[in-house]
């Protein structure tokens, strides 16, 4: 393998062959390939992009770097979702103990939050003991047990993507969609599913800013997942206000716990059934009974249980994790609420100490927005906009400025 003229035949938009992406991805693997030359191919595909073909080879290599979950031959439908990321997004939390109420086995794979958007496992480990490392032996034996594990990206799975996404990160080229999609589903395809449902977001607060774009995305990853025996269906979503009434780590467990005791926001609970109904073998009315009555969150709590959290904790979880400030924002006019900029709220949470600058950085737990108003609210002067959670009187300052001017009246 030549490697700078597979780069150049990239360059000049030409088609890489499935032995030359393999190759190519193998070497960078295996560090026979360096970051400069990687780096190189990357910048290419991000302009001259990838073809269906050259994105399943992309894809499939990138799977094969590692490890692959192997489940008996009885095993359960295994189902899973992915989303884009978004503000407020607690969906996993809710929805993978509500799937594993049903006949389903649930390994969800996922991620930490990076710039604006959270992610699941600072979530989960927002919860006191919460082990989010868990080996393939022992993901088998708790799916056996209680139907769902919740854990991150191991050292076995995907190590390609792991150098690929660090390197992207760093050279301007994550937002490509062939690069996108061999990232995401090579990590989802790493679980062995046979069902996924995705969440492809798009607004203010996502990925991809346009609706358009985001069917790209979509339609990009379905072709990929079903060329690999996958049953994949997608959901567009609007990103452009927060889901749910609160954005931080602590604070969306709250709200996730909320709604797994029947008490979740409207949009919340909608989006979470939207997406476990294509997945699921139960129906709609089903899950939303299992939301009601108290059986998702009797799973929610095994699920904590069986990673180390401390489940006793979670009774009187609104008291874990108080931010020294705790201030209300109140509306300083009446009038119907027409805009809350979920990407502004998104940065004022990630300047507060939700999120991180770099993948190294710690999150606070603490701080973040709660009882956000939604979009559509009429509002009297005096009512609340959110409650802001900060480290510091001068945090909390800047932080309303910030949700001030992320909100458009009508
Ligand atoms: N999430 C991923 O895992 N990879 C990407 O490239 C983008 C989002």
């Amino acid at each position: 393998m030549h490697v700078p003229s597979l780069i150049e035949k990239k360059r000049e938009g030409g088609e890489l062959a499935d032995g030359e992406i393999r190759s190519l991805i193998a070497a960078f693997t295996d560090g026979d390939l360096p970051d400069y030359q990687m780096s190189a191919l990357a910048m290419a595909i991000f302009f001259r992009g990838m073809n269906a073909d050259e994105t399943a080879s992309l894809t499939r290599a990138m799977l094969e770097s590692g490890e692959v979950f192997s489940w008996p031959d009885d095993h359960p439908p295994i189902v899973d979702k992915h989303s884009t990321g978004g503000i407020g997004d607690k969906v996993s939390l809710v929805l993978a103990p509500l799937l594993a109420c049903d006949e389903v086995w649930v390994p969800m794979i996922s991620g930490r939050g990076l710039g604006i958007t959270g992610g699941t496992l600072d979530k989960l480990e927002a919860i006191p003991g919460f082990n989010v490392n868990v080996s393939q032996a022992d993901a088998l034996a708790q799916l056996e047990k209680i139907g769902v594990v919740m854990m991150g990206q191991t050292a076995d799975i995907c190590p390609a993507d792991k150098k690929l996404y660090a390197l992207r990160d760093v050279t301007g080229t994550v937002p490509s969609i062939p690069l996108i999609v061999a990232s995401i589903m090579s990590k989802k395809l790493a679980e062995s599913l046979d069902r996924l449902v995705l969440d492809v977001k798009h607004g203010s607060g996502a990925f991809m800013k346009s609706e358009d774009d985001a069917r790209l995305l979509a339609d990009a990853m379905r072709v990929v997942g079903e060329s690999m025996g996958v049953r994949v269906t997608t959901l567009l979503n609007s990103m452009d206000e927060p889901l749910g009434h609160s954005v931080g780590n602590a604070l969306e467990v709250r709200e996730a716990i909320d709604t797994l005791q029947g008490r979740g926001p409207g949009d919340l609970v909608a989006i979470t059934l939207d997406l476990a109904t294509e997945v699921a073998e139960a129906s709609r009315e089903q899950l939303a009974s299992w939301l009601d009555d108290g059986t998702a969150w009797e799973k929610f709590v095994d699920l904590v249980e069986a990673q180390g959290g401390g489940a006793t904790c979670l009774d009187r979880y609104a008291e874990i994790h108080p931010a020294p400030v705790v201030r209300r924002i109140e509306s300083d006019r009446a009038g119907t609420l027409a805009r809350v900029d979920a990407a502004s709220v998104g940065h004022a949470s990630l300047e507060l100490g939700a999120g991180r600058a770099r993948a190294e950085d710690a999150v606070d737990f603490s701080v973040g927005f709660s009882e956000i108003a939604k979009c559509g609210q009429a509002l009297s002067r005096g009512d609340t906009l959110a409650v802001v959670h900060a480290r510091s009187g001068s945090d909390a300052d800047e932080a309303e400025r910030r949700f001030r001017a992320s909100l458009t009246f009508e």
